[in-house]
Formats: structure tokens, sequence, C-alpha cells
């Protein structure tokens, strides 16, 4: 086959057979298809649009250009719960160590940071020692003695979608429902699943800002999940504003461990307990999910999770201690409030942006990311700020020089009389596939 005749008639709109979906992928591997031509597929998927075929096959041949795990000898269901990406989006994190106590496994291969979206490996990887990438043994192991782990896609896990995903990110390819759904459920179909819990982030710092577009994600999700036999819940939540109160690697570590420790703020409580509680129906564990949340709450409220947090770091070789020493030198500005009145607008995306631009995330794919820098979110949609507050402190390494950063951040957070405020809602839906 010859490439420039299959990118040449997705560009022109047709749709792609099975075979010239394989050959792209296959080819991306083997070197047969180069970086600048996969990105001129992914250019035209973004403009034109992948079919509900193209996707499936696409989801299909990037599952299959690596292993699978297979735990079917772990006697627990095996369930796991992906992102679409938002800003101090630290969920994943608190998540484990909640529903693994109450009888799940949980096997999660996250990704790093994509566009404006903070990454769960990103965040992993600014604990000193973590191990994020274990070998087959390793893996193994963790399910066995913890029955769980937090890893990143290995070279041999779904390796068209760690590629793909590189490229995407820093050729502007990110918002496009087919790719994300066969970058999503490719890796989620290594897993060797029993059940899925996906959070669709809909919203200014999501990649499907309104749920009209956040629905037909999920639609194509939801087709491709129904080919494989995948259950899947889908929660529909906001991401009108950063989650929580940082967004930052380390950050986000440490208001995680807050969260687990009682020091929550309401979002993270909120969608945490919901999120968890779907977990635990997808794995048959619990039927109802008022029952379900009771649960999670006993075991949040009693530090159960936050003693399986520590013991599932340490057992990947983290040390939490010690990575507070890392991070001990940054620099902090704050970010002062100028009038009087209430926030009622958040630019999430631009928040993101602002992330990258102090060294929390990557413009291209080799940059090193500065772990320690972030944002700590002082002031939230809906509250009242006088002059002189501090809405936000922003963390950096000394030699970078964050002005601009710091005054897009300031024209993010939007000031007014708040008199037309309504605060979005959190959870806008579920459904059940
Ligand atoms: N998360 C992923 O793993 N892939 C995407 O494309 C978007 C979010």
């Amino acid at each position: 086959m010859i490439p420039a005749t299959i990118l040449k008639k997705k560009r022109e709109g047709f749709e792609l057979n099975e075979k010239e979906i394989q050959f792209l992928i296959s080819g991306l591997q083997s070197g047969e298809v180069s970086d600048v031509q996969i990105t001129a597929f992914l250019t035209s998927s973004c403009i034109n649009g992948l079919t509900d075929s193209e996707i499936a096959t696409l989801t299909f041949a990037m599952r299959d250009s690596g292993k699978k795990f297979n735990f079917r000898n772990i006697n627990r269901p095996i369930v796991d719960k992906h992102s679409t990406g938002g800003v101090g989006d630290k969920l994943s994190l608190l998540l484990v160590p909640l529903v693994v106590p109450l009888g799940l496994a949980v096997p999660m291969i996250s990704g790093r940071g994509l566009g404006h979206t903070g990454g769960t490996v990103d965040k992993l990887e600014s604990i000193y020692g973590f191990n994020i990438r274990p070998n087959d043994e390793v893996f193994y192991d963790l399910m066995e003695k913890n029955f769980c782990f937090m890893a990143s896609q290995t070279a041999d896990l779904a390796p068209a979608d760690k590629k793909l995903y590189h490229i995407r990110d820093i050729t502007g390819n990110v918002e496009s429902t087919g790719l994300i759904t066969a970058s999503i459920l490719s890796k989620k179909l290594v897993e060797d699943l029993d059940g899925l819990m996906l959070d669709m982030k809909v919203g200014n710092g999501a990649f499907m800002q309104d749920f009209d577009s956040a629905r037909i994600l999920a639609e194509s999700m939801a087709n491709v999940a129904r080919k494989t036999g995948l259950k899947m819940r889908i929660l529909f939540t906001s991401m009108d504003q950063p989650l929580g109160s940082t967004a930052g690697n380390w950050l986000e570590i440490v208001e995680t461990m807050d969260s687990l420790k009682g020091h929550y703020s309401s979002d993270i409580r909120i969608l945490t307990e919901r999120l968890a509680a779907g977990m635990l129906i997808l794995g048959g564990v619990e039927s109802d999910l008022e029952t379900a949340i009771s649960k999670v709450r006993k075991i949040w409220d009693e530090g159960t999770a936050y003693q399986y947090f520590e013991k599932m770091i340490s057992t990947q070789g983290g040390d939490l201690e010690k990575s507070y020493s890392l991070y001990n030198d940054l620099e902090e500005e704050n970010i002062v409030c100028d009038f009087e009145g209430m926030i009622t607008q958040i630019d999430t995306l631009y928040i993101g942006i602002a992330g990258i631009m102090i060294g929390a995330g990557r413009k291209n794919v080799d940059d090193e990311i500065d772990y320690g820098a972030g944002i700590i979110f002082h002031k939230k949609l809906g509250d009242e700020v006088k002059k002189g507050d501090i809405l936000a402190t922003v963390y950096y390494n000394k030699n970078r020089d964050i002005q601009s950063a710091v005054q897009l951040i300031k024209q993010c957070m939007i000031i007014s009389d708040g008199n037309n405020f309504k605060m979005p809602k959190l959870i806008l839906d579920e459904w059940v596939i």
C-alpha cells in the first residue's frame, strides 16, 4: 500500500477501510509510515472526522499494536477509571486507594499531559523514586500483592497510542472524537477489564466544551465498548474551573494526600464519591449508588484510603517524605485581586496553558517538566472577593520568567458583580452502557 494514496483519500473525505487503517498503524511502528505521514492522517481525521467503523478499526489496531494483560487469576472484579482530560484533575489518584480496599482490582495505565490538560503519569513522576514503568513481572506481582498498579504505557502496551498521543499533542491534533475514543479505549482494552468508569469532562477546560460534543464523544466510546462487551458507565462532569484547589504535578499529589486525610474541596469529594461508587457497581461489588457511596465515605473518613495510598506509592518505589525535599526551594508569586465582586468565570483552558508556560506541562514532546511548578487557587467560581485578596499563588523554578503566565492567570479569573451568576452543575448526567 502507498501511504500517500491513503492519506489523500482521507483528506478528500472518503472513509478508509480496515486494511488501510491497519496499514497506517502497523506502518507507524515498523517505520514504513513516517511521523509526518501519520500527522497528515491525524489532521485530516480532526478536520473531516472519522466514521464509527473507522473509529472501531483504529481502536482495535492500536489495542493490538502491543501485548495484552491477562488477570484472570486475580480473584476480584477488574475495573478502571479514565478521564477525558482536564485541569487539576487528580481524581484517579484518589479513586484507586478508595476502591481497592472495597474489593476491586485496578490495573491503571494512564497518560501524560495532553494539550492543556494534565496527566496522571506526570503527577506520579513527581514522586521521588516512583516506578512508573514496571516490567511485566512487577505488573503481575503488584496486582497479586496490592490488587492495583498505576503506570505509564510501556513500550509494549498499546504502543501505537503512545506514539500517536505524543504526535497529536505537539501538532495540535487532540480535539477529535474519533482520536480520543481510540486513544482511551485502546489503552483500556489491553487491561483485561470487567468494567470502565469514564469521567467525561465538559466545559471550558475540557476537550469537549459543551454537552452536545461530550454526548457525541460518549456515543462514540459507547459504540466501541459495545462491540467488545466492555461494561462502561459514563459520568458527565463539569470542567468549567480547575478541579480542587491545585493544578501542577507535585501540588496535585499533595492535594490528593490532604484530601484523603479529610481536607478536601467539595468538588473533589462529590466527584470522587460518585466515580468510586460507579466503579463498585461496575465490578458487581455493590448494586445501588446510595450504598456504594456510603461504603466509600466510610473508608475515606476512617483513613483507610489514605493508608492504602501510602502503601501503593511505597510498593511502587515512591518515597513521599523525600519528595517534599525536592520541592522546597521553589519561588512563589501571589496573584492579587484588583476589584471587589464575585468570580463568575474561570477560563480553564488558558489556566492550563499558563500551567505549561510556568513549566508544569510540555510545549514539545521532549520538554522536561518542572514537577514542582503549579498553581494553588485560593478562590473559585462563585467566591466573593475584595481588592487585595490573593486569588492564586504560582509556584515556579527560579530560572523561569513567569510574568506573562501570571498576567494570563489573572485575566482568566473573571470578576463581576455576580448578579446573573449561576454555578455550573458539577454532575450533568450519567449513562450506563
Ligand atoms: N485521554 C487519553 O488517553 N487520550 C486522549 O486522546 C484524551 C484523553
